[in-house]
């Protein structure tokens, strides 16, 4: 069957979906139907951490089958969500969680949150910054600092504004008294792969702790190992208020998390938020499974390989400084800023058997399972040095 007219024929057209469509997958690599091999440097965008066909997963989702049911609503517990809401307290230092489906989703509670924080003050403001991003939902794409999500869709949710990212003065110039919180992402992954500068990130921390105001780091493309770290605040010595998470933590099935540190625990009571779905019994018993490896020690391993990913691509900017500007990123979260357009590296590289993503307008984004090993990184290296030699 041709699958891929066939979506042609039938999907909204809201993708720019490439003519690949995938058979099957094991380890880093990816099979397409017409028989071809990709190395994985996309993983379904920093979702598929463990890699494909794995062991554990196939186990854990045989065990939740084996009990007969998925989903039973919040009206009743399952004995998975309980302690993946416990293991994920214990892993960030967070006090509460509100699972759903999306990372858009877990920006939405996150927002609802804030609001209901301020309400108690009558403050309504949230600050959020250039180049972010949040998702799609309406108050998702209203905290997203950036034009091209906002136009056709007006009006915006309102109250929120935009300070610069890295910027600290950017963002005392929009504080007032009816500001209830700051949300941000400690390494922006859609913007371009922007990691905060410490002086800044622990500037907004302060700035937060001084006016009441609630922290809320977006962590859904760098937390949960990614960066080197478990999440990527780690690597400033601080913590949020509320942290969102989404991506990596149901091992490939929709899953998110809005989790509450210790100053916003209790916002939320019966009625204030729910999803049908939320916390359903197969997604969080498989968040279990990562929870295992990230407890087990995937982190170190993610900062070792990054670091040498990230000399690799240090070296090939050298080699073609005529082609590339800038490389960025922490762990297995890393950005080749190119001055030629990314479109163009990304179909060659998939022609020579490599998948990659773009972020941004210039970036080449890498975003590997985090089971990747040095082999697989030399591969991916060696590809990309050859397509810019080529281009
Ligand atoms: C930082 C960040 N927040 C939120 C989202 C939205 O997540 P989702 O597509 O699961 O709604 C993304 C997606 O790329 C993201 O990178």
């Amino acid at each position: 069957m041709d699958y891929i007219s066939l979506a042609k024929e039938n999907f909204m057209s809201t993708y720019s979906t490439q003519d690949l469509c995938v058979d099957h997958a094991k380890g880093v690599r990816i099979f397409d139907t017409d028989g071809n091999c990709y190395l994985d440097m996309v993983a379904g965008i920093a979702v598929n951490a463990l890699g494909y066909d794995n062991e554990k997963i196939k186990e854990r989702v045989k065990e939740v089958m084996d009990d007969g049911f998925f989903h039973v609503s919040n009206l009743y517990y399952n004995k998975w969500a309980p302690q993946a809401a416990m293991r994920l307290n214990k892993l960030s230092g967070g006090k509460e969680v509100f699972f759903a489906n999306s990372g858009a989703e877990a920006n939405e509670a996150a927002l609802k949150a804030a609001r209901k924080y301020g309400s108690r003050t009558g403050r309504s403001k949230v600050i959020s910054f250039s180049h972010s991003f949040h998702g799609r939902t309406y108050g998702a794409i209203s905290l997203t600092g950036q034009e091209k999500y906002h136009k056709g869709f007006f009006p915006m949710v309102p109250s929120i504004v935009y300070a610069e990212y890295n910027n600290l003065e950017s963002v005392r110039a929009l504080m007032d008294e009816n500001v209830c919180a700051i949300i941000l992402e400690p390494v922006q992954g859609e913007g371009g792969i922007i990691p905060s500068n410490p002086d800044f990130i622990k500037g907004i921390r302060k700035i937060c702790d001084d006016n009441d105001l609630l922290l809320i780091f977006d962590c859904v493309q760098c937390g949960l190992g990614r960066t080197g770290r478990n999440f990527a605040f780690e690597h400033y010595g601080i913590k949020p208020d509320i942290m969102t998470l989404a991506k990596a933590i149901g091992c490939g099935l929709p899953l998110s998390a809005t989790v509450a540190f210790e100053r916003a625990r209790g916002i939320f009571t019966p009625g204030d938020h729910a999803s049908t779905f939320g916390g359903n019994a197969l997604s969080t018993a498989l968040s279990l499974v990562l929870f295992d490896e990230l407890e087990a020690g995937l982190t170190d391993e993610v900062a070792k390989k990054g670091r040498y990913f990230k000399e690799g691509l240090e070296k090939i900017m050298a080699a073609h400084p005529d082609k590339c500007s800038d490389v960025r990123g922490l762990g297995l979260m890393l950005g080749l800023d190119l001055k030629v357009r990314p479109s163009d590296v990304i179909a060659r590289c998939r022609e020579k058997g490599l998948l990659v993503c773009s972020a941004g307008y210039t970036v080449l984004r890498f975003v590997p399972p985090l089971v990747i090993d040095f082999g697989d990184i030399d591969e991916a290296l060696s590809i990309i040095d050859c397509v810019l030699s080529e281009i």
